[in-house]
């Protein structure tokens, strides 16, 4: 049973410092009914009656932590989210890195799903790629989040029938097994994805990325961690390479070393070293 009164102003600066801290997602007024429910639902489970007494564990239980950074995560994503992005990826991103990967002879392309959620996203990557890119071009797709549930979940690769709308009839048929409930993805789709827990606020201990898919993830951040976010990116991409972004974020006025591209399909941000 919570406190009447289990959270207080003092709460919400200390919670909102701390997650800020910890995963670069920005609480603000706007946003606080959000803090305020999931917390709610945490003391709940763990059976603390304020918010203080839950704070005070979190600052010292690492574990706990964790928990609660995955609770505060928002992780709505769907298959083929923003197809202008697939079409740009199959028409202009792709022909151009296979222009400049063949001339050095290296036939691997690289991509990075940063915030990558349920899977929706990595998997449709895989499957566009496992149609446009004909042999010897293989791919290797590294999909990482903070959400250590969502990324149990992306691992399993069953998806219920209500998620999987977004699917096209021939990809559902070659790609899924429909198994009881829903549909599972096939092992050469999901075999090029490796699946890891990562904080975006820290340095990424990757390299080499010829495309990285960060989508609807710098929303939650302010412009001093996106910018952060964005540099920890070019430090982790290939000397001729890709950023995409949410359809809603942008990177003007950031003052980064990415250039903005604008194709017929969508707008896109490049490494061009
Ligand atoms: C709205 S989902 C976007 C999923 C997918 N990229 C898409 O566009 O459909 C945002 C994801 O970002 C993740 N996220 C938020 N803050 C993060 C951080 N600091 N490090 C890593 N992932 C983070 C959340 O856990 C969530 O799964």
């Amino acid at each position: 049973m919570l406190d009447a009164n289990f959270f207080t102003d003092v709460d919400f600066e200390n919670f909102r410092t701390l997650l800020y801290k910890e995963s670069g997602i920005n609480f603000t007024e706007t946003n606080k009914p959000i803090l305020v429910q999931r917390l709610r639902v945490r003391l709940q489970e763990c059976n603390v009656p304020t918010a203080k007494a839950y704070y005070d564990i979190i600052t010292q239980n690492k574990e706990e932590l964790k928990v609660f950074l995955d609770a505060i995560t928002t992780n709505l994503t769907w298959f083929f989210r923003n197809q202008p992005h697939f079409d740009a990826l199959e028409k202009f991103v792709l022909p151009e890195l296979m222009k400049e990967k063949k001339a050095r002879n290296d036939f691997t392309v690289r991509i990075w799903s940063a915030g990558c959620s349920t899977g929706e996203e990595p998997y449709t990557i895989s499957m566009l790629l496992a149609e446009k890119l004909p042999p010897p071009w293989r791919a290797e797709i590294v999909a990482s989040d903070l959400s250590l549930k969502c990324l149990m979940t992306a691992k399993d690769a069953f998806y219920e029938k209500s998620r999987i709308s977004g699917v096209p009839p021939e990809y559902l048929k070659k790609y899924f097994d429909e198994v009881e409930g829903g549909f599972k993805v096939k092992e050469t789709i999901k075999s090029r994805i490796k699946f890891d827990y990562h904080n975006l606020k820290n340095a990424s201990p990757w390299r080499n990325f010829d495309i990285v898919f960060c989508r609807n993830v710098l929303i939650y951040f302010d412009e001093i961690i996106q910018r952060e976010v964005v540099n920890h990116f070019w430090d982790s991409m290939n000397s001729k390479s890709f950023l995409y972004i949410g359809h809603s974020e942008s990177l003007f006025g950031m003052n980064t070393k990415f250039e903005f591209v604008k194709t017929q399909w969508t707008t896109l941000y490049k490494k061009w070293v």
